[in-house]
């Protein structure tokens, strides 16, 4: 996809400091990941397609290991292990980088920068890959510059039989938690101990952990979409809302339940429920190959709106009278339906090209309704196929009958 006789290069994250010698946890930055699978700091990937040697078509670039970083942090890639790892044959040590990527840039005519185009990103940080992108304009400047990441779009949008595998491991250990904590669900249950729970099973299965920060909410917590302190007393005759998914292998699972604290919906819990999954399986059947997802989302709109005039919500006055920009059933619906998943959970991909087989989406629909302190939210990851669909975690309970069945063991 690259112009002729270009590079593109990519860094790892940086470890992120705290303070005093703390730092956090190191994440990979999933596009070195995605190309390469070097999952360690400080690597850096350089392509070069149409280089002139073949040993430099593509380069991986790693911390030098030694004997003290072995005793201390525990062994980095040795050469071999990285060609095991990435199939990349030419691998150096830092310490080579400045002269080799010199020889490879004096024949390359444009060099692709990766940057971070993902439309609900704000970074204040400065990354490792920005730093890199400097260092090279200020040394490279009568090159021509290039963005990777339109191009990391399209491929990351779309998984490898693979990429799939491996979400449907990450998957099956969300599942195993939602399971593992229905046992737990009762009055005067606190949202953390679910949270517990949840981490329990999902380090049990070699999960790293949560995919992202989990949403337990009960009751009206599940009102503030962002709700993540997860320290409240779940009470008798209210509904918690879980927004959980594991990681496994990188890459991420996404769903939510919302389950009755005493394992019986009301009638008024019941009824907004099957309001909220009407739209989530009618959402679910749109999303076919060849659906633009402006379109889907519009459609899905239309579903939810017809939901909310039955519940009485919305009026008929509202929709005749709606701005088109902020329909009427945003008042009740005021997130988007659903987005790419993969290694991240907001994950890459367009929205400019029709719906494909092996792109995975969430579809996660939901009625907020604070003056009744009722939030529901149902999310499935789905993987297009050629037909249709594969709901990867469809064994999770869904239905109120399920559910309660569940529940009542
Ligand atoms: N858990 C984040 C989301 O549902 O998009
Ligand atoms: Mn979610
Ligand atoms: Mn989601």
């Amino acid at each position: 996809m690259m112009k002729p006789n270009s590079m593109a290069i990519f860094t790892s994250n940086d470890i992120y400091p705290t303070s005093a010698d703390g730092h956090l946890p190191f994440k990979q930055h999933s596009d070195i990941l995605y190309l390469s699978g070097a999952d360690q700091e400080e690597s850096i990937l350089v392509l070069f397609p149409d280089a002139h040697k073949d040993s430099l078509r593509e380069v991986l670039f790693l911390k030098e290991t030694n004997d003290l970083i072995a005793v201390w942090e525990g062994a980095k890639y040795t050469k071999s292990q990285a060609f095991d790892i990435s199939g990349i044959k030419t691998v150096f040590w830092l310490s080579e980088f400045e002269r080799v990527f010199n020889e490879m840039a004096v024949k390359a005519d444009r060099i692709y920068l990766n940057g971070n185009e993902h439309l609900r990103a704000h970074i204040d940080t400065e990354l490792r890959q920005d730093r890199m992108n400097n260092w090279i304009k200020e040394h490279y400047h009568t090159h021509e510059f290039e963005r990777s990441q339109p191009l990391l779009h399209r491929v990351r949008g779309t998984k490898s039989e693979l990429e799939l595998e491996v979400m449907r491991k990450a998957a099956e250990i969300t599942t195993k938690g939602y399971k593992r904590i229905l046992k737990y669900m009762k009055p005067g249950v606190w949202e953390h101990e679910l949270e517990a729970e949840f981490m329990h099973e999902f380090l049990i299965n070699r999960s790293r952990g949560f995919a992202y920060t989990p949403i337990i909410a009960s009751g009206n917590n599940a009102n503030v979409l962002h709700y993540i302190e997860n320290n409240d007393k779940c009470h008798d005759g209210d509904l918690v809302l879980f927004d959980v998914g594991a990681e496994y292998g990188n890459y991420t699972c996404d769903v939510t339940r919302c389950f009755p604290v005493n394992g019986k919906f009301t009638a008024r819990q019941a009824e907004v429920y099957s309001a909220v999954l009407s739209v989530h399986e009618g959402a679910i059947e749109l999303l076919r190959p060849g659906i633009m997802l402006d379109d889907y989302h519009k459609k899905v709109g239309e579903l939810m709106t017809v939901e909310l005039l039955k519940l009485g919500l919305i009026s008929d006055e509202d929709v005749t009278n709606e701005d088109p920009a902020w329909p009427a059933y945003k008042k009740y619906f005021m997130h988007g339906t659903s987005h790419y998943l993969g290694l991240d959970v907001h994950d890459y991909g367009l929205w400019t090209i029709p719906v494909e087989e092996g792109m995975v989406f969430t579809v996660e629909p939901g009625i907020y309704i604070p003056e009744e302190g009722l939030g529901i939210r149902i999310e499935d990851d789905i993987v297009i196929t050629k037909d249709g669909h594969e709901n990867l975690t469809r064994e999770i309970p869904k239905t109120l009958e399920e559910i309660e069945a569940f529940m009542s063991r």
